[in-house]
């Protein structure tokens, strides 16, 4: 194995957030080299489905699974055929239709301060608990303003409209400080009243789409939540950028100063901006031929790939692979699951074959000590051995700057069968999850590692521990 170059990553793949995203083309790279044309390529922690996209531009045949719906929700998305005219004049009856509610009208239209006209703002900045600021970009006048001391409308609320519930305290990384600052245990306090309330509204009127186009507005709305959140940082003013801002660490964060963006705003952007969906969809055309899919492995010899919400423990057999290529989680590194609920509360009411099952995510936290850690991966990579042909890849990433998380990992390792034979630091052009922690040296790499089928299995048990400590200090 050796060091590559990441390329630029195409349209579809940056359209939804997730922590972690591997560099497409080193991993396709991998599995041309390693597989043949029609090959089964396994991912049991697949995320944004990069294994099986790759797969399918290889033309190779992807087995994925992932806990996470938003895995499944992104293979079933890019598998259908949207008529992208009908996708956006959807959107945008739905976003005039909004425009005129007085709940929108009241809370995000006001006079530009430049020509008088109406303008939608873009966004509040609120700085110790009060909207200090906001800022619009004139559509009639093209100017960029910021205004302070705005007038808050007194939002208007609105009986029987549908809105997520989910009780965050059952959620090991939330802290009792964050539920006070953001003013409530229900996830519905992770918005101001007025966003949920609009990103109900909308996501209503989503729901009532009845042609396959609404696969596409969903995929939008996905891009927003977390954005119209009071996670979102306020950028530096050196930063000189009053439109924008992110919710960059992964972690539910309690800001004093936030900003709130306007949903209907952010939904449309959503639609027709640089990531959009309709560039997603159209780099998705360019880039993938089209394929179909099961959930159902038994259907392999007559699909094109398959994809399994589902904890990967269960999957033991039924089928054979060719090559295994996967990303585990990194330890406690990234709460993927618990971070997932600001997305996963609405797509399971979306579709309920979305359902979330967080109690099986293979994961370090309070709930979840080391020692279960290390049984869950240690079942995995068992199911791999069964599940690899004989003599075949496996090629396994990782990388954490908490020397328990290397301990563990390579307990599992050892506890498996496998063996680690090669190894190479491969340096990312972004984030991976450790670098959302770290800001320089191993943290904006990850490791690759070969592993082949120990002949004599669990020999190592024992001195497991001293056996990572020792990989760790060589890399
Ligand atoms: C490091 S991430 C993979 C990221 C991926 N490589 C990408 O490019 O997006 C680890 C993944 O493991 C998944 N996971 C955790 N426990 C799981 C389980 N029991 N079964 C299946 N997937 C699981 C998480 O949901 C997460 O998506
Ligand atoms: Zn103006």
């Amino acid at each position: 194995m050796f060091s590559r170059e990441e390329s630029v990553r195409p349209t579809l793949y940056r359209g939804l957030k997730y922590w972690g995203k591997k560099p497409h083309n080193i991993w396709r790279d991998l599995i041309v080299e390693n597989t043949n044309s029609g090959d089964v390529v396994y991912d049991p922690f697949a995320g944004s489905a990069l294994t099986f996209f790759e797969s399918i531009k290889a033309h190779r045949k992807p087995v994925i699974c992932d806990i996470n719906p938003l895995t499944l929700f992104l293979v079933d998305l890019y598998s259908k055929e949207y008529d992208l005219k009908r996708v956006k004049s959807l959107a945008l009856n739905i976003i005039n239709k909004i425009k005129k509610m007085p709940a929108y009208k009241n809370a995000y239209v006001t006079k530009c301060a430049n020509c008088g006209k109406n303008v939608d703002i873009y966004n509040f900045k609120h700085l110790s608990g009060k909207a200090e600021y906001i800022s619009y970009k004139c559509p009639h006048c093209h100017k960029t303003i910021t205004q302070d001391n705005p007038i808050v409308p007194k939002f208007l609320e609105i009986k029987d409209l549908w809105m997520p519930t989910f009780d965050l305290e059952k959620l090991s990384s939330v802290t009792p400080a964050f539920i006070k600052k953001i003013g409530g245990k229900d996830i519905t306090n992770l918005w101001t009243n007025q966003n949920i309330t609009l990103l109900s509204i909308l996501f209503n009127e989503i729901l009532s789409v009845d042609t396959i186009e609404k696969d596409a507005l969903m995929f939008s709305f996905l891009q927003i939540v977390h954005l119209t959140t009071k996670m979102c940082a306020l950028r530096g003013k050196g930063a000189n950028r009053p439109l924008s801002t992110s919710w960059g660490r992964p972690a539910y964060l309690g800001l004093t100063n936030f900003m709130e963006q306007n949903p209907i705003v952010q939904f449309e952007r959503a639609i027709i901006g640089n990531t959009g969906v309709l560039k997603c969809l159209k780099s998705r055309n360019e880039y993938l031929p089209q394929y179909n899919y099961s959930s159902d492995i038994k259907d392999i010899e007559n699909v094109d790939g398959i994809v399994i919400l589902s904890d990967c423990k269960n999957i033991s057999g039924g089928f054979k692979a060719d090559f295994i290529i996967t990303d585990p989680p990194y330890g406690s590194v990234i709460q993927y699951g618990e971070l997932s609920q600001v997305w996963n509360v609405w797509l399971e009411k979306y579709d309920e074959k979305y359902k979330v099952s967080l109690e099986d995510e293979i994961i370090v936290n309070k709930n979840n000590p080391y020692s279960k850690y290390i049984n869950d991966m240690t079942c995995v990579l068992k199911n791999c051995r069964n599940i690899l042909k004989k003599k075949k890849t496996f090629i396994l990433t990782f990388n954490s700057n908490n020397n328990d998380d290397w301990k563990a990992l390579s307990t599992a390792i050892d506890n498996s069968g496998f063996e680690v034979v090669e190894k190479c630091l491969q340096k990312n052009k972004r984030s991976s999850e450790a670098n959302v922690q770290l800001k320089e040296g191993i943290g904006i790499s990850d490791y690759y590692f070969l592993l082949t089928e120990n002949l004599i299995p669990n020999w190592r048990v024992e001195c497991g521990t001293q056996k990572v400590a020792m990989i760790h200090e060589t890399l």
